[in-house]
């Protein structure tokens, strides 16, 4: 039998290292960063590593927030989203992650554009909406 995604990948110490690399290339991607200005950062390395570590078939559960109420009211735009993949892409390289299992994760996470892009223009470094209101610290959760 085929090994998971999740083993694939050099199982949660990877999974770690990698969402560790791909916050701070977010973080100084100034096509998006304006939408981090008000997150707690520890949270959503959390998330993150337990969504992916879930999403390719890890030990892991997701305990976070749905992707759509987490992006709701963020006006996220398709050029935001595609950055991010760049973003994401380009950490993967920076790992050596082969390209099946590169298009392997892009296929779960794809799916999920439609839950968190808003505007539909190319545009990007747009700021976060001062209506919006983030997830709680973890401590608090
Ligand atoms: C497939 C793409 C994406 C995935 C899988 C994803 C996943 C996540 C997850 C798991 C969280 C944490 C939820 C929680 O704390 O409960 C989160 C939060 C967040 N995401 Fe995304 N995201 C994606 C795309 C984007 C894009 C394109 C942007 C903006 C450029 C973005 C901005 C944010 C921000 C600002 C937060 C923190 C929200 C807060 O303060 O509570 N995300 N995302």
């Amino acid at each position: 039998m085929q090994s998971s995604l999740y083993d694939r990948l050099g199982g949660k110490d990877a999974i770690v290292a990698v969402i560790d690399d791909f916050v701070g290339r977010c973080a100084g991607d100034g096509r998006i960063n304006k939408k981090f200005s008000r997150s707690d950062i520890p949270r959503l390395k959390t998330m993150l590593v337990d969504q992916v570590c879930e999403a390719a078939g890890g030990p892991c559960t997701y305990g976070g927030r749905s992707m759509r109420e987490t992006h709701d009211g963020m006006r996220v735009t398709a050029g935001e989203f595609d950055a991010l993949v760049e973003d994401l892409v380009a950490t993967l390289n920076a790992f050596n992650v082969p390209g099946v299992e590169q298009g392997e994760l892009l296929g779960v996470l794809g799916p999920m554009r439609p839950d968190i892009v808003e505007i539909e223009t190319a545009e990007t470094g747009t700021t976060l909406p001062e209506s919006y209101r983030g997830a709680p610290p973890l401590a608090a959760v």
